[in-house]
């Protein structure tokens, strides 16, 4: 039998590791999204080609703690280059309000600025020097953990 604390643990493990529930999505309201990450966010600056064009800000999750709530039949997809990011976005309004980063193929970057309001205490922002991918990648300590269980 399962002991009844394998259920409490499970059912609290959120609170156990200080995760909250952001929700958010596209400007049109067709793709939204639940995903469980800090209050305080840690949120990547990037400036690679696409990133710069789109002024691409995002925090990394684990796919694990991403859950799409609807709008999978609204998600297009562009790739280039190495075709390993997933730029996906809603294909009514243009919106980016998550994508899978070439850094993190296992997991998601959420854009902060498509969360509702409500549940983020505060930010800090790290500027990742996408113009020299390679070597910033190579460089950073903990980006490729993010994605991490
Ligand atoms: C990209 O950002 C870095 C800082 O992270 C900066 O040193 C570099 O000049 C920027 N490159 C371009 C092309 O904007
Ligand atoms: C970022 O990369 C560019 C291009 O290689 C380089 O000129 C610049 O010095 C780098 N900036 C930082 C902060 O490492
Ligand atoms: C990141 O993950 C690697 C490999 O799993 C580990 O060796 C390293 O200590 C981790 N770094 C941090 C800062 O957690």
């Amino acid at each position: 039998m399962v002991p009844l604390s394998f259920f409490f643990l499970a059912a609290c493990t959120p609170f156990f590791t200080g995760l909250v529930k952001h929700t958010g999505g596209c400007h049109c309201g067709a793709v939204r999204f639940e995903v469980w990450a800090s209050a305080d966010l840690h949120i990547f600056d990037c400036n690679c080609s696409i990133c710069k064009k789109k002024q691409n800000k995002h925090f990394i999750v684990p796919a694990s703690r991403f859950k799409l709530l609807k709008g999978a039949d609204s998600i297009t997809t562009y790739t280039f280059n190495t075709h390993k990011a997933q730029h996906t976005f809603c294909k009514r309004c243009g919106v980016q309000s998550f994508y899978s980063p070439r850094s993190n193929p296992g997991g998601f970057g959420i854009a902060p600025h498509c969360l509702d309001e409500g549940t983020v205490r505060s930010v800090v922002v790290e500027e990742f020097n996408g113009s020299d991918w390679e070597k910033a990648m190579k460089e950073h300590k903990t980006i490729k953990n993010m994605s991490k269980e």
